[in-house]
């Protein structure tokens, strides 16, 4: 039987990550977050400014685990922040595109498929995905979900600043020559902004049934 492929782009904070863990769970699909791949990097620039280079990335790659990206360390905004700098870079979007693509066509043999969110997912990673959705929200909506996360994570931080770190990380993802933020022709969109995620995860269930 062949293997279901979803793929998920979307901006900061607008639920995929919570309607791909949701979409994995019921159809016994292998998750990866690619955006924390990227956070793990910039982790990296942040904290060991002096040994970050493209061989040193490439070392990391190769024994790269799913475990390593489950550091909360990575869910702060100033990596996110910083993940949107680093991610501009060609040679290290490369290092990370075989891991992804491993993920995607070859998840372990248990899982029914795979599950893969980010950015550049629908055109770049798997272009050929069974099913392929554009979540989205309004940006306040947004800034006020990663608001609470992050003070549920205790981290130190005001409405005023995560929403001022969304808007600069849209500017950035969207407009970047790079692997940009797009919704592509043949992705479904999925606005979160007034439903409840139970809402969005069955009509996401509900299109993805249709096929399956
Ligand atoms: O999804 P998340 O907010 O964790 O991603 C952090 C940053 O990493 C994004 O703002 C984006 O610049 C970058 N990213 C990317 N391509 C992906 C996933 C994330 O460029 N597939």
């Amino acid at each position: 039987k062949n293997k279901i492929k979803v793929a998920i782009d979307s901006p900061a904070a607008a639920g995929a990550g919570t309607q791909a863990k949701l979409i994995s769970k019921h159809f016994n699909l292998f998750y990866l977050d690619t955006g924390k791949i990227y956070r793990l990097i910039a982790n990296i620039k942040l904290t060991q400014p002096k040994r970050y280079s493209h061989n040193f990335i490439k070392k990391i790659m190769r024994k790269l685990s799913i475990n390593d990206l489950e550091n909360s360390n990575l869910l702060s905004d100033e990596v996110g922040t910083m993940a949107s700098v680093i991610s501009k870079d060609k040679k290290i979007r490369k290092l990370v595109h075989a891991f992804q693509i491993k993920s995607a066509y070859n998840p372990p043999k248990k899982y029914n498929g795979s599950c893969l969110d980010g950015r550049d997912i629908t055109y770049k990673i798997i272009p050929d995905a069974d099913f392929k959705f554009f979540i989205t929200a309004n940006t306040k909506t947004r800034a006020l979900r990663r608001y609470k996360e992050l003070k549920s994570l205790k981290k130190e931080v005001t409405f005023n600043e995560v929403l001022k770190s969304i808007k600069k990380r849209d500017k950035s993802d969207y407009n970047r020559k790079v692997s940009p933020l797009k919704k592509t022709k043949d992705s479904v969109l999925i606005n979160t902004t007034k439903h409840t995620k139970r809402a969005c995860f069955l009509k996401i269930k509900q299109i993805m049934n249709m096929k399956l």
